[in-house]
This record gives C-alpha cells, structure tokens and sequence, in this order.
C-alpha cells in the first residue's frame, strides 16, 4: 500500500431478504417531507412503489413525488427535484431505484440550496459543496453502479450534450441504503449484463494501475472471481437468490471507494462511455463492454506486467510458456470472450453511434488514464477501433 488514504464510508446498507423490515425505523431519524424518488415504471410494476408509500403512510410522512427519472438522469430532472425539494421543505430524498435515480437523488440534495447554477459549480468546476443539502436515501432496484453506497452522481445535461460525473463528499453519500436481491429478479437481461459488466469494469478501471504489492488488487482478483460465477449462474437462473445477492454486493463493493484504496486508478473507459452515453443514450455497463477491448488493446504495452497478472490471476491462464505479449492478449481476449457470453453489444453501432458523432465524442472526452495520459487522437483511434 504505497500510497497514504484516508478511509470513511458513512452509509448503513441493510442486505437481504428482510432488509425493508429496517426502514420504518430508519424514517424516524428525519423529518415529515420526504421526495420519494423513482424511475419511469418498474417500482410500480414489482409492487415496491405500495410497500414503500404504505411505509412512509404508516411512519405519518407526507410524500412529494418526482416519477420518472430516466436512465442517464438528465439536468432538467436535477433542477425539477431541487423546485419540488425546496418547494415543499422536504427533509429527506427517497430515491427508489436503480444507479440513475440514486445519482439523481444526489445531484437534488446539492442543487436544491445552491446559489449559484449547479451545473457549472458542482460537475463542470467540481467546487466544494458549501450549501445546505438534503439527506439522501435509496432502496435499490439494479445493480451496477454501486450509487448506493458513494459519493457519484453522474448528470446528463442535454442541451449541452455532455454526462459528467463527480463525487461528492460523505454527507452526501445515501444515509442508508436497503438492498434485496429479490427486487432484481424483474431486470430485463439486458440491463441485468449491463449493470454486471459495469461492476467489471470499475473494477477494472481501479486494477489496472500501479505494479506494487497491494492488498487492494487481491482484493479486487477475489472480487472478480466472485462476479464471474455469480453472473454465470444468473444468466442460467435469473431467480437464483445467492447468484443475485453476490452480484448485488460486488457491486457495492466495487464503488464504494474500498477497492480503490492506495491506488491510482485509471477511469479512461468511463470517460469514453459517457461522452458515447452522451450521444447515444445508451446503458451504461453496454457502452463500456464495447469500449474496454480496444482500449486494454491499446494500453497494455505501458502496464504490461499487470496485464499478465490478470490473464493468470483473474482467468486463471497459464503464462509460463507464453511471451509478455501473448500473456497480456489472452487475458484480454478472455475479457472479450466473457463480454460475448453475457451478450452485450461489441460495436458502437450497435447502440447507435453514427460514423460523425466520433470526432464529438473523442473531443469531448474527459482525459486522464492509468498507465498512459490519453489525448484526443488517441480516443478517436480507439473509437474507430469500436464502431
Ligand atoms: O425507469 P425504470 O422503470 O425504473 O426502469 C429502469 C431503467 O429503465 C430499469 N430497472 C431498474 N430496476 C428495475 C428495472 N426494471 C425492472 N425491474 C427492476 N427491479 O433499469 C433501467 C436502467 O436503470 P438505471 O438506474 O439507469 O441503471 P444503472 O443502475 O445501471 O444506472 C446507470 C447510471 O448510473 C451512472 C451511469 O453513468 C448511468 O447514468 N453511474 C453512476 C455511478 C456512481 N454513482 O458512482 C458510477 C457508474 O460508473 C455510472 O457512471
Ligand atoms: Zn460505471
């Protein structure tokens, strides 16, 4: 553990079955307004949107509600639950959902006080939030994003056709969160693979940087194991509970800042997504399936050691025989391969890109990287490499 970090997580998960039993309690600790946040059908679909309000009924809350939160919130949605949040003196946001309700939840607590516009503060300078905020709670209904137990919230502002993301400090981090396997069961499949492979990929995204001896990276290898049979035996059973509540805690383990500690992190194949999601719409974890092989392609030369690491730690190949090189593809074409087995998209146009939307996207892209600082050129190699 090479680098000093300072670890705090303030959110409550309650995980399982039974974990809704907590809430009635859990509402007593804020006062009588709540925003119940959600998306466009799916909490009403699976009966939770009943549950939940004869909850808040039960607890004497008054409820406010914000319906129809669309996956990549939009800014607009922002700004329309930080009128109702201020409007009706609400004491805590609800948000029932998958990654883009919590996010959203996340980005109306900050915006709802704030003075000045908070697209421009708080996602394009990434300033410090000085204003009163509104706590943030979330009963999860997908997993992927790991929203449930950080500080990210990731914005689309339409008008202006980019999806930022920042991490916002622990008092805005949900105070609770309840977590049932069982309320995944309903997830299409498609967005079941995309929220698995969007759990790959933050791993990934924290994995590829650094070549020390740290405790982080075992523990990310552990997690990936967990995560590839898990998603094996959910692709066979969706209602396989063990299956789900794995998935569902690798997520949360995935993002919740502690398989990042001491490491220097890469996020380039996020940043690539968002533009692309920016432009397209399309669902998250997808976009980064089709972006991940082409970069890992590019990048590996310049962390080759632990591009080998992964072919034998993580797919379990033996390198012995094989060059540098030939280690380093394998573990990337064992990538690829698991991608196709969980049936996601590998080309852009397939999510609907078009061939002039990649110059937009590649200079627009947010630049950092772990082993290698990206450039624009080079994100549009890449996407050329995608489509
Ligand atoms: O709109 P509803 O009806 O709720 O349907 C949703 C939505 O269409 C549906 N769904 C959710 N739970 C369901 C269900 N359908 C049936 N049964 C259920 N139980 O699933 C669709 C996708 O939901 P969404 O919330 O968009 O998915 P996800 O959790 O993947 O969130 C994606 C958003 O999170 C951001 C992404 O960029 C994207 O905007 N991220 C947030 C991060 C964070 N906060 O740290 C990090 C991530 O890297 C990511 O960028
Ligand atoms: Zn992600």
């Amino acid at each position: 553990m090479k680098f000093d970090f300072m670890y705090y997580n303030p959110t409550k998960i309650y995980f399982g079955r039974n974990a809704m039993d907590n809430l009635a309690e859990e509402l007593s600790g804020y006062g009588d307004t709540v925003l119940l946040a959600y998306g466009k059908s799916a909490i009403k679909r699976i009966g939770l949107y009943d549950k939940v309000v004869d909850i808040l009924k039960a607890c004497g809350k008054t409820i406010v509600e914000l319906e129809g939160i669309k996956p990549n919130p939009s800014y607009a949605q922002v700004m329309e639950g930080a009128r109702l949040v201020r409007e009706n003196h609400v004491q805590l946001i609800l948000a029932v959902g998958g990654g883009s309700v919590v996010d959203c939840a996340k980005a109306i607590s900050v915006a709802a006080y704030c003075e000045e516009e908070p697209w421009e503060k708080y996602w394009i300078r990434e300033e410090a939030v000085e204003n009163p905020i509104v706590p943030v709670a979330s009963i999860l209904t997908m997993t992927g994003t790991g929203s449930e137990m950080n500080g990210g919230s990731v914005i689309t502002n339409e008008e202006q056709m980019l999806k930022m993301g920042r991490v916002f400090p622990a008092e805005v981090y949900p105070r609770f969160s309840i977590l049932n396997p069982e309320y995944t069961y309903s997830v299409p499949k498609y967005q079941m693979v995309s929220g698995i492979y969007d759990i790959f990929q933050h791993l990934l995204e924290q994995y590829f940087s650094g070549d020390d001896d740290n405790t982080t990276d075992y523990l990310i290898e552990g997690v990936l194991a967990s995560l590839i049979g898990s998603a094996r035996a959910a692709l066979r059973d969706p209602e396989d509970y063990e299956a789900r509540s794995n998935i569902m805690w690798c997520a949360t383990l995935g993002l919740n800042t502690i398989t990042g500690l001491s490491k220097a992190q890469d996020w380039e194949v996020h940043m690539i997504e968002h533009q692309i999601g920016a432009y397209t719409d399309c669902a998250h974890g997808a976009g980064l399936a089709i972006t991940a092989i082409p970069y890992y392609k590019y990048i590996w030369p310049f962390g080759a050691e632990k591009f080998v690491r992964f072919a034998k730690n993580v797919w379990g190949i033996d390198v012995s025989s094989l060059t540098q090189e030939e280690a380093a593809l394998a573990g990337i074409e064992k990538l690829s391969d698991f991608i196709k087995e969980l049936g996601l998209p590998t080309t852009l146009r397939e999510v609907g890109t078009t061939e002039e939307m990649l110059p937009l996207i590649a200079e627009s892209t947010v630049l950092g990287g772990g082993y290698k600082q990206m450039t624009p050129p080079e994100i549009l190699e890449i996407l050329k490499a995608c489509y």
